[in-house]
């Protein structure tokens, strides 16, 4: 079991007792040291400047592309696009590939499990598109089955988005086989990994999926800088997304040339900081170890299904024993904003809401749902104190 908060300086005090990381992780002191020091002592624009500072804020971005792609195993950093988050990295693919490739009377097939950033976006592009936009729903014991991905996916599907792990759930999908069977006819696919990529390790080749997405922010680095994976020839056979500086090789009055990979897909100066940070945290997982990693937040989770069991008044969502990194529950008679705000008196922070999941909660016959969250850093004494004040809260209904 891992012991780390005295890594991270939001619980000096003691005071906090966070599980809300399936929103966002809190930040150990080595990335936001790298913030720190890049802002106050190493900073300059990068792929422009021919002197010394320059040049080192260039190998510090490039050095982060490095290290992603060693963390997903990507073949080449040509494979590793920087974005804002998952979010933009979906809709790159989206405007870049998804205009080019799919047409009326296709189909991109996604599950009831998505968060609305891998369900808008091609929602929208089927509008666009006149194809069709098919929603795989879940068995009775609220699982994805491969047999129901299966049955969906037809020889006009483009496109198979789908989570990896469930934010609203915590359910895993079964993605190797899902993404076998949607090659076997014909289809590429998209993971959505923002959730999954702080809770297991991640291998693209793998895995084989086409495109796969994740943001800095849930493993413990800075908001605002996400990757892109996808196979190199892809991104070469696709258009750029946003235009501007640094993706082009020449303008002139009549034509633009694009750069190389991956600098085709990103315009403009990005957060040159907060993507090197990005690299800190990712070397900090790689430090404290997969197994560590998922040996401590399992038993965390176990002991939230737990601790919620014993409740009549609770109802945990998603199969017990499955869950991974969180547990989303709802309680009979009480809302969820209303139990969610008491138990912040008592110093535990959870979300409640439809957790950018709206159409997977209402699926599920609710408006809303409480979800609790781990991260490598929560303790035996976070459930703790979450059962003290669940008590008390539910006893105050
Ligand atoms: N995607 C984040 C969540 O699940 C914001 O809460």
């Amino acid at each position: 079991m891992l012991e780390i908060k005295g890594d991270f300086p939001i619980f000096s005090d003691n005071k906090l007792c966070y599980l809300d990381s399936a929103s966002s992780a809190q930040k150990p002191k080595c990335v936001i040291e790298e913030i720190n020091n890049s802002y106050a002592h190493a900073y300059a624009n990068i792929h422009r400047g021919v002197y010394p500072l320059s040049i080192e804020a260039t190998e510090r971005f490039e050095h982060t592309r490095n290290v992603v792609q060693h963390f997903i195993n990507a073949a080449s950093t040509k494979e590793i696009v920087f974005t804002k988050g998952a979010t933009e990295a979906i809709n790159l693919v989206a405007y870049s590939w998804g205009m080019t490739n799919v047409k009326p009377n296709d189909s991109v097939v996604v599950s009831i499990l998505e968060h609305h950033s891998n369900f808008v976006p091609w929602q929208r592009l089927c509008e666009k598109q006149n194809a069709a936009f098919v929603c795989v729903k879940l068995e009775s014991d609220h699982t994805l089955s491969a047999e129901s991905v299966a049955r969906a996916i037809t020889k006009k599907t483009k496109l198979l988005a789908i989570t990896y792990l469930s934010n609203g759930l915590g359910i895993k999908t079964p993605i190797k086989d899902i993404i076998k069977i949607a090659h076997d006819a014909g289809s590429l696919v998209l993971v959505d990994a923002a959730q999954a990529v702080a809770h297991c390790p991640i291998d693209v080749q793998d895995l084989d999926c086409d495109f796969l997405v994740f943001s800095a922010h849930k493993i413990y680095g800075p908001a605002g800088v996400g990757a892109l994976y996808a196979k190199e020839a892809l991104l070469e056979a696709m258009p750029p997304f946003l235009s501007g500086g640094d993706m082009i090789r020449s303008v002139s009055e009549t034509c633009t040339t694009l750069n190389d990979l991956p600098h085709k897909f990103e315009a403009g100066t990005p957060d040159m900081i907060g993507v090197a940070a990005f690299a800190k945290a990712l070397q900090y997982v790689n430090d404290l170890g997969w197994q560590n990693i998922v040996v401590t937040e399992q038993l965390l989770v176990k002991r939230l299904e737990e601790v919620l069991l014993r409740k009549d008044k609770i109802k945990v969502l998603g199969p017990i024993g499955q869950h991974h990194g969180l547990v989303s529950f709802v309680a009979k008679n009480i809302h969820h904003h209303d139990l969610a705000q008491l138990l912040s008196k008592y110093g535990v922070c959870v979300r409640a809401g439809h957790h950018c999941a709206q159409p997977l909660i209402n699926y599920l016959g609710y408006e809303g749902s409480i979800r609790a969250s781990v991260g490598a850093y929560n303790t035996v004494e976070d459930i703790d104190r979450f059962q003290e004040a669940l008590e008390k809260a539910l006893s105050f209904f």
